[in-house]
Parts: C-alpha cells; sequence; structure tokens
C-alpha cells in the first residue's frame, strides 16, 4: 500500500519503519529538514534502541523514504497518518497547532485520483476526528476556490480514523510487531476495511519477524478492535491514565507502608498476582513522567471541564505524582539533616531506561529543588548527559562520563532512572569514592544486600 505519515518523531519514524518493513511504499514526511537530511543517512537524532539499524534496513529496500512536502507525499499515498507532536501547554491542553497545519495542508494537497484515509495517530482529545475532517476540508476549500479545481467530479473523497499509538519509548519497535491491540475509530466501512488490510499481517502475525525483534512464543495474532471516534480518541487517554492511576496507587500504598512499618514490595507482588489487578505498573519510587502520562491525563482533565465533569481520581493520580517528586528529597534531609552545600549525584536523567527522553523527567525536578536548596548537583545518564545539557543550558550540574566519576565526593546518590548499568554498579568502589556512602533508591531496584555489604548505606521507597 502506498503510505505516507507526517511527522517524523518517536511515533511517526518507529511506524514508517515498521510499515515499510511490511512491505508497503511509506514516505516519511518532517518539516525539520535537518532531521530528514539525518534520517537519510539512517541517523536516529533520538535514542530509541535497533531504531537505527532497522530503519537503515527499510531504506535499504527503497521501500521507506523521505520528504518535507506533505503536497507530494499525500498525492502519492492512499493512507495519511498524521504524528505530529501534540506538547501540553501551560493549562494542561494539548497544543494542536502542528495537528492543525498538517490537516489543512493535507486538505490542500488532497485530488480526486483515489479515495484516501487519513489517520489521527497522533494522541488528540476526544472530538478532533471531527475537528480533523473540518481542517481538511477547509484545505479541499482553499484550493477549490481555483476556478480549474471548481467542478464537483473534482472533489477529493476521504475520511478520518482515529489510530491511537500504544507504543512504549525503549521497546517502541517491539510494541509495534506486538501490540497488545489494534484500536481504529471509524464509522466508514472503506476506512475500517483498509486500515485492517494495512494492519493484517501485524493482526495475524504472518509477518517474518526481524531477526532482533522475534516474535514472542505466545502471540499468534492481535486483537483488531474497530470502534466509533470518539471511543478510540479516549481509549487511549483512557489507556494512560489508568496505567498512570496504577503507578500512583503504589505510590500512596508506599507512604503507608513506611508508616506502618510494611514493604510495598510485598504489597504491590502480593496484590499483582490477583489477576483482576495484574503485576504491572504497581512499582513504587520516584513516579512516571515521560512526554505521554501527565500530558493525557491533564489533557482528559480539560476535556471533562468542557462538559463539567468531575475528575477527582485523575486529579489525585497528578497530585500523588507530584508529591512522590519530593519524597527523595525529604529522605534526604532525613539523613543528611542539611542539604545546603552537599554534593548529591543523580544516577540517570531520562524519564525511563531506555530512551533519552527528558520530557517531563522527574530528574529535571528534583536537580532544580536542589539546587534551589543550595546543593551542588551531579549527574551522569547512559545516553541523556548531552540531550539534558542541550534542553536545560541553565540547569546547573555538573555531567559525568560515569557512576564512579558521579560517586566521587557525593554527600549522597539518588538512583533517578532503573538503567540496567546501575543495577551491577561497583559498589565497593562507589563507597570508597564518596564523601558519605548514602545511596536513595529511588525506584526500588537497586540489589540492596551487595550494596550494603560494600558499604553503602542504603534507603529505598516504602520500606
Ligand atoms: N512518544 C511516545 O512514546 C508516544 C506514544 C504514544 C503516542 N504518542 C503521541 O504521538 C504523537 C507524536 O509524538 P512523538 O513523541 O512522536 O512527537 P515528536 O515531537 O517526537 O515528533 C513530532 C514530529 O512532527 C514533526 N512536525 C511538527 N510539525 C510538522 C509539520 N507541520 N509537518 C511535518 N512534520 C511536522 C516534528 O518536526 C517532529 O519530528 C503525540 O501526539 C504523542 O502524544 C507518543
Amino acid at each position: 500500500m502506498d503510505v505516507c505519515v507526517i511527522g517524523a518523531g518517536y511515533v511517526g519514524l518507529v511506524t514508517s519503519a515498521c510499515l515499510a518493513f511490511l512491505g508497503n511504499t511509506v514516505i516519511a514526511v518532517d518539516a525539520n529538514t535537518a532531521r530528514l537530511e539525518s534520517l537519510k543517512r539512517g541517523i536516529v537524532p533520538f535514542f530509541e534502541p535497533g531504531l537505527s539499524e532497522f530503519l537503515t534496513e527499510s531504506i535499504s529496500t527503497g521501500l521507506l523514504t523521505f520528504s518535507d512536502s506533505i503536497e507530494q507525499a499525500v498525492k502519492k499515498s492512499q493512507i495519511i497518518f498524521i504524528a505530529v507532536g501534540t506538547p501540553p501547554m501551560p493549562n494542561g491542553e494539548p497544543d494542536l497547532s502542528q495537528v492543525m497545519t498538517v490537516a489543512r495542508a493535507i486538505g490542500h494537497a488532497l485530488d480526486s485520483t483515489k479515495r484516501r484515509v487519513i489517520v489521527n495517530k497522533s494522541t488528540v482529545p476526544v472530538g478532533s476526528g471531527n475537528w480533523v475532517e473540518m481542517l481538511v476540508k477547509q484545505g479541499v476549500q482553499s484550493v477549490q476556490t481555483v476556478p480549474a479545481r471548481a467542478s464537483k467530479a473534482d472533489a477529493p473523497t476521504f475520511s478520518v480514523c482515529s489510530n491511537p499509538e500504544f507504543l512504549r519509548e525503549g521497546s517502541a519497535i517491539a510494541d509495534s510487531f506486538y501490540p497488545d491491540r489494534i484500536v481504529v475509530g471509524t464509522t466508514d466501512e472503506f476506512a475500517a476495511d483498509l486500515m485492517k488490510t494495512l494492519y493484517k499481517p501485524i493482526i495475524n502475525q504472518s509477518f517474518e519477524p526481524p531477526i532482533f525483534i522475534p516474535r514472542p512464543h505466545d502471540i499468534t495474532s492481535i486483537p483488531y478492535v474497530v470502534t466509533d471516534l470518539a471511543s478510540a480518541e479516549l481509549i487511549k487517554y483512557a489507556a494512560n491514565a489508568f496505567l498512570a492511576l496504577k503507578i500512583s496507587f503504589a505510590n500512596e500504598m508506599s507512604g503507608l507502608c513506611e508508616k506502618a512499618g510494611a514493604d510495598i514490595r510485598e504489597v504491590s507482588r502480593g496484590i499483582g498476582l490477583d489477576r483482576r489487578i495484574g503485576k504491572y505498573f504497581l512499582n513504587a519510587g520516584i513516579g512516571w513522567g515521560g512526554s505521554c502520562f501527565g500530558k493525557d491525563i491533564n489533557a482528559l482533565i480539560q476535556v471533562a471541564k468542557e462538559y463539567n465533569y468531575p475528575t477527582s481520581l485523575l486529579e489525585a493520580t497528578i497530585a500523588v505524582n507530584q508529591r512522590q517528586r519530593s519524597v527523595v528529597i525529604k529522605k534526604l534531609q532525613d539523613e543528611l539533616k542539611i542539604i545546603k552545600g552537599r554534593t548529591i549525584g543523580l544516577m540517570g536523567l531520562s524519564f525511563k531506561p531506555d530512551t533519552d527522553d527528558l520530557r517531563d523527567a522527574p530528574s529535571i525536578s528534583i536537580a532544580q529543588q536542589l539546587i534551589k536548596m543550595g546543593a551542588t548537583v551531579k549527574a551522569y545518564d547512559p545516553v541523556s548527559n548531552e540531550n539534558c545539557q542541550t534542553l536545560n543550558p541553565d540547569l546547573d550540574v555538573i555531567y559525568c562520563k560515569d557512576v564512579i566519576e558521579l560517586a566521587h565526593g557525593c554527600d549522597a546518590m539518588l538512583l533517578i532512572t532503573e538503567w540496567e548499568e546501575f543495577r551491577h554498579a561497583n559498589w565497593q568502589e562507589i563507597a570508597k569514592v564518596m564523601n558519605c556512602p548514602l545511596v536513595i533508591d529511588g525506584r526500588n531496584t537497586l540489589d540492596e544486600a551487595t550494596a550494603i555489604k560494600h558499604g553503602i548505606i542504603y534507603r529505598g521507597i516504602g520500606r
């Protein structure tokens, strides 16, 4: 099939590479020409395991190409994905300006040579499908005022559907090939059929998996959910809100565990074994971050406000998460008494391991808070140091090349991101070079016994 994907970020790029791998002809479009030039050479502008190699392979088959022209890409394609950013605005609403620009440009480029399906893959509030349709029509009309294109027979036919994306950064390619479900929101039979044909190799798991991303043994087919536009849009927000809620729930319990002398890891394990609850997303710690959870819950709250509908659970989910970021600072204060003049090392910066994404990363607010309190802050992240420096030039942090350099002279270290390498840290050496060998494990992830054996004063969360 002829597909174009507008927006070559985390979602757009992964979608483009995967669809090309499945044999479709894909044009990945982006407004950032510098990004496009790198991509053409297989250089991915962010860290996503395996994506660079995968991209190079898709480019070499000739099925994946790049363009900065929405006009040309749309004309060649039958399915047009919108995968641009929808970042949060200060009031919590998502900024839909990128979607707006792209929708109008698509309308401007549409012609009557084929019936097309426009797919909203960006995470957008309920009602955006209808809104995008209106914008596309405006784009169409802007061309149809030109007399030569004004005939009714020339009117482009298209429908807009929603196809929310559930991939996780760090495992984005595997999530695209082996998702828990594919959701398509449309009441147009043509669009539903076309999308099903596009995704058929994934739904039936009939494709030959890439060597480095083998098919998990228990996966034989993928549920394909076709629903109305509004429900599809809400599924995405509700899924993220529920996952964030689970983490916030575990965090709320972790505080109670500390008071009552219980261990949150045991409590989470005990409740997670109940199949109705499930074991995932019950890890207590400094809370969630990233580009999606906070943004999507806030957007959901804003949507509810339009209907004057109360969202106490969503608001509490955010409040608990915010509180959790100061829990590690409180623990530092309890141990060190005075923060002013201390040197604190942050182990990890990215919002989670296997990505260099720093959007809404707890590390940034924790670093800011510590600096404000008069501490010297050092940091080491296996992949995000540079990104952090670039994105936060005013953040007064000393970046280190490895965990030992980080530990040198520290009065305490905070585990912020549960990178695998931190689990295998050389605690003996770390304890030797720290000023005071205090480690606060903000993710309850380190091997406590080994660390203590080598002289570390270990503190976890919720135990
Ligand atoms: N990142 C994730 O893990 C994730 C997961 C699921 C859903 N989502 C959603 O998917 C959407 C995209 O997220 P992302 O993380 O890939 O964003 P991103 O910021 O990484 O990428 C967006 C891309 O769109 C490009 N762009 C912006 N305006 C454009 C225009 N007018 N024409 C062409 N290109 C344009 C930008 O240059 C950028 O490369 C968002 O709505 C997000 O909420 C993201």
